[in-house]
């Protein structure tokens, strides 16, 4: 009897440690969070993966941007870790779904990148709608920064498959893209650089309310 008083006595202190006050986060919302962080893995997965095919036929320009989308997709997916972080839940990494295809031409492999980009626009715009529907303020403030890279990402790749389209299979033409890509000059586009003001002035405010775990600086880097 006494012994089993100790015990309730350690457990108590053991769950006051744990429950601090904080607002709440509904289990819909954390689900739907964790789902699109293992689709962030599976879009770097999926890029990193398409760098064999550039290499071996030597566009490592094209190669280059693969790698760059790779860290920049595990980039959104520490956004969703550290955002849930600061929420206070624990998140779990589970269902990364790996895309066992292979493809032969820069234009099925770009097709394939956009199609993904738009995929995962869906699901973030479904999180903004239950977010929406749930009074969520703070994820819905969280999920637009999402949402703003992926106009940019969609616009960035659609311009890139008609490029590629256009040239066709002329491997001069295909060179000369693959020289800029090295370059990096067709990175960024006219969305992309306006969303860059944007963020340098959310940066600005950020160095004076930082966090620490900074999820909100980590998404405007996104
Ligand atoms: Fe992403
Ligand atoms: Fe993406």
């Amino acid at each position: 009897m006494k012994k089993n008083k100790t015990i309730k006595s350690v457990k108590n202190k053991s769950e006051d440690f744990d429950s601090v006050q904080m607002t709440p986060l509904s289990g819909e919302i954390l689900k739907l969070l964790e789902q699109q962080m293992a689709e962030e893995y599976k879009e770097a997965l999926f890029y990193l993966q398409q760098t064999v095919y550039f290499e071996r036929v030597g566009l490592t320009g094209f190669s280059k941007w693969c790698k760059n989308h790779y860290t920049e997709e595990l980039s959104h997916a520490t956004a969703i870790m550290n955002y849930l972080l600061a929420r206070g839940v624990n998140a779990r990494i589970s269902n990364v779904i790996v895309i066992d295809k292979t493809f032969h031409d820069a234009g099925s492999i770009f097709e394939a990148m956009l199609a993904l980009e738009v995929s995962s626009t869906g699901t973030i715009n479904n999180i903004h709608r239950k977010s929406l529907a749930l009074n969520d303020h703070e994820t819905l403030s969280f999920v637009q920064t999402l949402i703003k890279k992926q106009i940019d990402e969609e616009y960035l790749l659609a311009k890139l498959v008609k490029r590629i389209r256009f040239v066709k299979q002329d491997p001069t033409a295909l060179l000369n893209i693959d020289q800029e890509l090295e370059a990096s000059t067709i990175n960024e586009g006219v969305i992309s650089a306006n969303y860059r003001v944007l963020n340098s002035s959310a940066k600005a405010v950020g160095v004076f309310g930082s966090s620490a775990l900074s999820y909100v600086g980590a998404s405007n880097d996104l």
